[in-house]
């Protein structure tokens, strides 16, 4: 970044204290921070609190499916493509090969944090990044409705049982799968030669058509996707760049990585609830691959803890609350999805999850966000083990179906009331509210080294 941007400032920000302390990271070296639930948990403000000490913010899977929220003196700002350290001076902000980028609303992104006075001219993108092309979004919706209980085109004898995913719609899986399939597959670097991306826009649309059709949508219009997506192309040609180096060159330099994790490890392809995941490894195994840092390179993995649990779209959820109590955290939390607007389901924390998911992970920190919403409650439950068959198990199974068949099984807790939103450190807490934490810590086996108590930068206790 020039020194003017830096002057002239991504903003010049009101810091709690405690964000400056927390992490950093060794020279040369990475730390992580992910999701350890079904996603947004509050990883945006963490890691625009953490972003200081680092020299980048780099992501390294998904797409616009993410929704990143940083709340700044009140002002609230969605994040789906850049890395949430775009708010930071002197931090860049990386978007690594391992995201499926959606050329147009990237540039759209960029507009809106232009127009908020933000620099962007940093903002690096990996020519190795696929990108999200307009037909993907549209196999995705179509694909979504076929699969759904009233699907259309469904032989009359078939049961129409919901098999849907609940996707955010933004073409997430089919531009992954493109990805597998290679000779169609667009490429950021492709953005750069008009001809090539031509031709596999020609191909990739060629064998679609008979597909769409067959599902009930319009062949795409070969033309005008080309068009629309190498005209987003001349406003990306400067961010383009070979990310690999760039990571490789500011590592050796002895500069602070962090990777910033998007969705979250329940998501993850491999490890989270397949098929109710999402088409990338959302957990820091995906980095390397991601990015092309390898593993040993990764020091401190921050594992992000919302108080209770949230899932957006379908897929089992044992610690699910349908009543009052849902309803509750969801007004107090405003849960509600920052991609897609949807209600998020809600409900207890579940540590057996958290566990397996900090396992994963290999986590040093969790950061335990939105503490504030469960004040108030009479009591509180956390599911510390499943009951499956009669028999009691902390292990948490390996499909959704499996998943779906477990009984959660509860510790209570008396629930803690008073101010928590302006507490600055954990003595500032209710008693209940030190218990709770202590549950997790203890349950989990990672320290708490961040809680949250309110959207705002400053307030953030730092253990
Ligand atoms: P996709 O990533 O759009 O294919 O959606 C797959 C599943 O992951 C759906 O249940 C989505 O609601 C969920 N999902 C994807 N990204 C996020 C996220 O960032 N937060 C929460 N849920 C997500």
């Amino acid at each position: 970044m020039t020194e003017q941007a830096a002057a002239s400032g991504r903003r010049a920000v009101r810091e709690p204290a405690a964000a400056a302390r927390v992490g950093g990271g060794s020279p040369g070296s990475g730390t992580a921070v992910v999701g350890l639930q079904w996603g947004d948990e509050g990883k945006g403000k963490v890691i625009d609190l953490l972003a200081d000490g680092f020299d980048a913010v780099v992501r390294y899977n998904g797409g616009a499916n993410a929704g990143h929220s940083v709340v700044i003196d009140g002002v609230r700002h969605a994040l789906h493509l850049v890395p949430s350290g775009v708010f930071r001076p002197r931090c860049r902000p990386v978007i690594a090969n391992g995201v499926v980028v959606d050329p147009i609303a990237l540039v759209s992104e960029l507009a809106g944090l232009v127009k908020a006075g933000v620099d962007v001219s940093d903002v690096a993108l990996s020519d190795r990044a696929h990108l999200v092309m307009p037909y993907h979004k549209e196999e995705d919706g179509l694909r979504e409705r076929a699969l759904s209980a009233g699907r259309s085109g469904a032989a009359e004898d078939e049961v129409a049982e919901d098999r849907s995913i609940g996707t955010t719609k933004r073409g997430i899986g089919p531009a992954y799968a493109e990805k597998a399939n290679r000779s169609t597959a667009v490429r950021a670097r492709d953005l750069l030669d008009p001809a090539e991306l031509r031709r596999k826009v020609h191909d990739a649309c060629a064998l679609r058509g008979p597909l769409f059709e067959r599902l009930g949508g319009d062949p795409p219009d070969v033309d005008a996707i080309a068009e629309a997506v190498l005209e987003a192309g001349t406003t990306l040609r400067p961010h383009i760049t070979d990310t690999v180096y760039l990571l490789h060159e500011m590592l050796g330099a002895g500069k602070r990585l962090l990777f910033e994790g998007a969705n979250a490890t329940l998501l993850d392809v491999d490890h989270g609830t397949y098929p109710f995941v999402t088409s990338s490894n959302c957990s820091v195994l995906g980095i390397p691959a991601g990015t092309g840092v390898p593993p040993h390179r990764i020091g401190a993995v921050t594992g992000v803890l919302k108080a209770y649990g949230t899932r957006v779209g379908a897929g089992p959820f044992p610690t699910e609350q349908a009543g009052e109590v849902g309803d509750r955290i969801r007004e107090a939390g405003n849960e509600y999805g920052t991609t897609t607007g949807r209600p998020r389901r809600c409900g207890w924390l579940d540590l057996v999850a958290a566990r397996y998911a900090a396992m994963l992970n290999g986590t040093t920190t969790l950061a335990v966000m939105l503490l504030d919403v469960l004040a108030g409650l009479d009591e509180l439950r956390v599911c510390t083990a499943y009951r499956v068959g009669g028999e009691e198990t902390g292990r948490f199974p390996a499909d959704a179906r499996a998943l779906e068949r477990v009984e959660p099984v509860y510790e209570t807790m008396a629930g803690f009331a008073g101010e928590v939103t302006t507490a600055t450190s954990l003595s500032d807490l209710p008693p209940g509210a030190r218990v709770y934490l202590d549950r997790i810590e203890e349950y989990v086996g990672v320290p708490v080294g961040i809680v949250s108590v309110g959207p705002d930068r400053a307030q953030t206790i730092e253990v």
